[in-house]
């Protein structure tokens, strides 16, 4: 697939390499590349990524779902504005240690009002059993802002980042700020991260490959793909969050 080689090659080649279309820094993906990507929506709107898991769950951040209603999903379409298949979510169950305003334990389950079939551009991520080793390659997918403060684009797009270790991280945004129940991802150097709009969307290890496992959803970080900073992510496979998603969905 060409989005493999460019992928790599933007790996290789570091940020110099792609300059047109960014999520930031990144490149179009097809929803078949990455067929778990939902856009969360409210009263039609995109707010948010998601990740289906199952025909009728999938997971988000928690900050995207306070306090909303009229939430449904899209899943199966490029665009995140037509085609592919609808459903309303019907429940939704953050966290019960998410505190608002707040980024730890930032997950929350969303119950679907009707199974979603599943085809080539529409499929269920499996959720990571343990974590990833730091410098573990990861791909981000969504439809959030190509550049800090910038425009959304009409289709996916997806980047593919290291894993970077808690400590790393800290030393950017300081020990209290990055729990156990979080997980980096970029470069030191930014250009490539998420950014706003790409929240609750999912971070999944082996970039285009054989059995990809959901690793993350995107959380928060200062700005987007500032040198110096990392994108932040909910950490699914901590143990004791890992229990919990197991314990409130049977995944
Ligand atoms: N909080 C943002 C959202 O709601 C996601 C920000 C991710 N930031 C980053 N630098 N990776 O969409």
């Amino acid at each position: 697939m060409s989005c493999t080689v460019a992928a790599l090659l933007a790996a290789a080649l570091g940020p110099i390499a792609v300059a047109e279309d960014r999520i930031v820094g990144g490149e179009r993906v097809h929803i078949n590349q990455a067929p778990w990507t939902l856009s969360l929506r409210e009263g039609g709107n995109h707010i948010c990524g998601a990740a289906l898991i199952a025909h009728d769950i999938a997971l988000t951040a928690a900050h995207c779902v306070v306090d909303n209603d009229d939430l449904s999903v899209r899943a199966g379409s490029t665009n995140r504005a037509e085609g592919g298949v609808k459903r309303d979510v019907r429940k939704v169950v953050r966290a019960p240690k998410y505190k608002e305003g707040e980024s730890d334990h930032d997950i929350a389950v969303l119950y679907l009002e009707r199974d979603i079939a599943y085809n080539s551009n529409i499929r269920p991520v499996t959720i990571a059993e343990s974590e990833v080793p730091a410098g573990t390659r990861a791909l981000v997918t969504g439809w959030g802002v190509l550049t800090e403060g910038g425009s959304s684009p009409e289709n996916l797009r997806g980047v593919v980042i290291p894993t970077v270790s808690l400590r790393t991280c800290r030393d950017s945004y300081g020990q209290d700020a990055v729990t156990i129940r979080m997980l980096c991802a970029g470069l030191p150097q930014g250009s490539k991260d998420s950014c706003q709009g790409d929240s609750g969307g999912p971070l999944t290890d082996h970039p285009f490959g054989e059995d990809p496992q959901l690793v993350g959803l995107v959380s928060w970080g200062r700005g987007c793909a500032r040198p110096g900073y990392y994108g932040v992510y909910t950490n699914v496979a901590q143990p004791a969050l890992r229990r919990w998603i197991h314990e409130e969905t049977g995944k």
